[in-house]
């Protein structure tokens, strides 16, 4: 006889990483395998970072320091943010599970756009909070009148993506500020801007300014992305110092590592590479856009590191195929619809020559 569970447990699904290196190299029989399916950086750390982490191998003994005050500083000084408004934690992910829990409880709901993060559901859901998706609009962008319309009187907090995953697409900054203009005050508004600092379109504009100076606005960034440490699991949040007090009395102490604040401590102090990233991967996005449309595939807009594109029923064959010639890609929502992260170019172009292959 197992355990008792909680039942409502049914309802939530687990998250789903897209699938490893090792494992489709083993199920295959390859050496050489290329994922382009977690919205990765294909670069590594920069040097310096590495010597960071390799500096302080010495120190894990010890407990991290759980105020983190160089990294909260770091961050602090990067974005002109006051450092009682800046919340620490074990990348995201974390901190948004934590938010939810915080914001939730019986007799509350949330609302998100969907197709979006994963995550926001799953939050709500643990959180024992109602959880309303709002579909997105044609073009695959968060309809914020219909989100508007969704809120509910026990509505505590509002989940969005912006650049959005899966679909790549964003909504203008001052959209978005209208948006969070008439949501109520008590109403938590989380802008997560895991993939902020690819979109170069002119009318994306970061709600970091927001999230600084309003009581009920929250930004989530992430270490994963354009600086290329997934791997350590790093990111901060922007918002009211009493909310941050609120999210720690649940938050699992030291879940940002030693290695995660040297390295990303070390990492802000690059903003050079970083642009020189973000123009290397915006010249990737542009070709994986223009060849998938150029053989007939609808591809939303990027602002991210990914795109997003309709393969329609060839989605499952495609996806097997790619596998097989060692190139793992994400299947996503709504079905037929696939997520390709850019990789460096020469992944770029083995994905677009394997799938001139395959159809
Ligand atoms: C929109 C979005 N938010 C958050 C995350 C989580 O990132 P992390 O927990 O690594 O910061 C991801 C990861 O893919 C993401 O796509």
């Amino acid at each position: 006889m197992p355990p008792r569970y909680r039942p409502d447990l049914d309802r939530i699904h687990p998250y789903r990483p897209g699938r490893p290196i090792a494992e489709v190299a083993l199920e295959f029989g390859l050496t050489d395998v290329v994922k382009l399916a977690s919205n990765e950086s294909p670069e590594p750390p920069f040097p310096e970072v590495q010597d960071a982490i390799a500096a302080h191998a010495g120190t894990l003994n010890r407990y991290p320091d759980n105020a983190k005050p160089q990294l909260v500083a770091a961050i602090s000084e990067h974005l002109g943010v006051p450092e009682e408004r800046i919340w620490c934690g074990g990348a995201s992910n974390e901190l948004m599970l934590t938010t939810a829990l915080a914001m939730g409880g019986p007799q509350t709901s949330s609302v998100y756009g969907w197709p979006s993060f994963g995550l926001y559901q799953i939050g709500s859901r643990a959180g024992f909070a109602d959880d309303i998706a709002v579909p997105l609009d044609a073009a695959h962008r968060h309809d914020l009148d219909a989100m508007r319309a969704a809120l509910r009187e026990d509505t505590t907090v509002v989940y969005l993506c912006n650049p959005n995953n899966p679909t790549s697409t964003h909504v203008p900054g001052g959209d978005l500020e209208g948006f969070i203009d008439s949501v109520p005050d008590h109403v938590l508004v989380i802008v997560d801007e895991a993939y902020a600092e690819f979109a170069t379109a002119s009318d994306y504009r970061s709600m970091v300014p927001l999230a600084a100076t309003r009581d009920n606005v929250m930004v989530t960034r992430t270490f994963s992305k354009v600086y290329g440490l997934a791997g350590l699991r790093i990111g901060y949040a922007v918002t009211l110092p009493e909310s941050i007090e609120h999210f720690r009395r649940i938050q699992l102490p030291f879940t940002v590592n030693t290695l995660g604040e040297v390295a990303a401590v070390e990492a802000l102090r690059h903003q050079d590479r970083v642009k020189e990233r973000v123009a290397r991967n915006a010249e990737a996005i542009q070709f994986l856009t223009s060849s998938l449309r150029s053989r007939g595939f609808e591809v939303a807009d990027s602002q991210t590191n990914f795109v997003y594109a309709d393969f329609d029923e060839g989605a499952p064959k495609i996806t097997t195929g790619l596998l097989e010639r060692g190139l793992i890609i994400r299947p996503v929502i709504p079905e037929g619809w696939l997520r390709i992260t850019a990789g460096a170019p020469p992944e770029n172009e083995r994905f677009i020559a394997a799938l001139d292959e395959i159809t």
